[in-house]
């Protein structure tokens, strides 16, 4: 017999999804282009060639899909704004049709009881603010804050969680280090780390202004941190994880604490060879901005990450003691992320403990896997049933712990478009024919159900 581990009374239990990788209607009712539009319509940037275009075509059937969410008896759902469909240009003109769409889903929401928790930029930045000068300049902090003034001024009176930003390591890093997401520039440090800045301080530009409009609210950022061990003990490996830590992890957090950029990041810049101008950008007073207090920080967090510093002939890399890695498939998901759910406790206790994080909410946790409908149309995904299963058990821990989690949202709701993977990748907990627009719970969903309403996992 199991022993069900219940979670806190006023534990919150969603889903999230975003606006590029699920609302389609890419051109429609008067929306303006995005960088994701722009890097998925040229060739070879994302696999087979997909596109957001009309991905599950939850603009149109969004009904439909807050009915599926009630169903489930989801309390909550993280979604985000497609900033172009409120300000085509990215900034002056306002397409009244696309606040309208957001108007609506709110309503719809809250009419099934389900409280929105929105996220004012999930990646599709308007191409003309990209044309601009993109995050790497000043004015697109400028221009997010007036973006963020005009949206929350309409739906302020009824969305009352509010997250700035999703992820801003993988907008800069991805965007400008590895080009693997829009904008797609390779290799380009200073505009990474001007990015990273502008980023952090939209976000601090704009919690004030989201509390005006929104009284009453929780404002919060999404950070992604996973488990980062070093492979070795080696000096090498060791401090190849503290770099890599300090571009993806500390220079947000010890940024939005109140604290500076890690100095860790003058030492991997120096390393890579690419030397950055000096940080002029930084202007006197960003800091502080920047470290405005909120009221929580979203974690994204999905796998552990094993660093080595592949810089070093491994004979060479000594003294060391080697952690084991997995060698098992099935300790990976179709992503090739390594599962581990231990790792989780270690992140929530980091933000717990290093940090003082007042509140906490996974914001997206899942895993990718393809297990398609069976002869019977049931979808057996008995290994996502299993992952967040075992994280769920890890959340509650963390919970015993003392460490503030208020709630989790699975990534995701539905399968949809994988940003670079296309539509390779799977992480629905639903289901999507992409021929048909047919919605399917799968085992994971109906697992996740019974979860839910119980409160609790076993
Ligand atoms: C996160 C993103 C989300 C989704 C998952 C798998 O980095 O925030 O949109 O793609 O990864």
């Amino acid at each position: 017999m199991t022993t069900k581990l219940l979670f806190p009374e006023n534990f919150i239990w969603g889903a999230a999804t975003a606006s590029y990788q699920i609302e389609g209607a890419w051109d429609q009712d008067g929306k303006g282009e995005s960088i994701w539009d722009r890097f998925s319509h040229s060739p070879g940037k994302v696999l087979n060639n997909d596109s957001g275009d009309v991905a599950i075509d939850h603009y149109h059937r969004y009904r439909e899909d807050v009915a599926l969410m009630q169903e489930l008896g989801l309390q909550a759902y993280r979604f985000s704004i497609a900033w172009p469909r409120i300000l085509p240009e990215g900034r002056g003109r306002i397409n009244q049709a696309g606040i309208d769409f957001y108007s609506r889903l709110v309503d719809t929401l809250l009419e099934a009881k389900i409280s929105p928790f929105a996220t004012l930029y999930h990646w599709d930045l308007p191409q003309a603010l990209y044309e601009a000068g993109g995050w790497p300049v000043r004015s697109t902090a400028e221009a997010f804050v007036e973006y963020t003034d005009i949206i929350t001024g309409v739906l302020g009176d009824r969305i009352k969680h509010w997250m700035t930003h999703n992820e801003p390591s993988v907008v800069a890093n991805l965007g400008y280090l590895n080009g693997e997401h829009a904008p797609g520039i390779q290799g380009d440090m200073t505009s990474t780390l001007r990015s990273a800045h502008h980023l952090l301080l939209s976000h601090g530009w704009a919690v004030p202004v989201i509390r005006q409009n929104s009284p009453g609210c929780e404002v919060g950022i999404v950070i992604n941190a996973n488990h980062t061990p070093s492979a070795s003990t080696s000096v090498a490996d060791r401090q190849a994880r503290l770099e890599q830590d300090a571009i993806w992890v500390r220079l947000y957090l010890e940024a939005l604490a109140g604290r500076h950029y890690p100095a860790e990041l003058t030492h991997f810049i120096s390393t890579q060879g690419l030397l950055p101008e000096d940080t002029p950008y930084i202007q006197s007073g960003d800091m502080e901005v920047i470290a405005t207090p909120i009221d929580f920080i979203g974690l994204n967090s999905y796998r552990r990450i094993v660093i080595r510093n592949t810089d070093v002939p491994e004979d060479q890399n000594l003294p060391q003691t080697l952690f084991p890695s997995p060698e098992n498939d099935e300790n990976y998901t179709e992503m090739g992320w390594e599962v581990y759910p231990e790792g989780l406790l270690q992140v929530l206790g980091r933000l717990h403990f290093e940090y003082q994080i007042p509140k906490i909410y996974i914001t997206e946790n899942g895993a990718s896997y393809s297990d398609a409908p069976g002869d019977d149309g049931r979808i057996r995904d008995a290994l996502r049933v299993r992952y967040l299963r075992d994280h769920l058990r890890v959340a509650h821990k963390a919970i015993e712990f003392g460490i503030p989690l208020a709630g989790y949202f699975v990534w995701s709701l539905f399968d949809n478009f994988e940003w670079a993977f296309g539509y390779s990748q799977r992480f629905g907990i639903v289901w999507v024919d992409y021929e048909t627009q047919q919605r399917i719970l799968k085992d994971s969903a109906l697992w996740y159900q019974r979860v839910m309403k119980a409160n609790g996992v076993d």
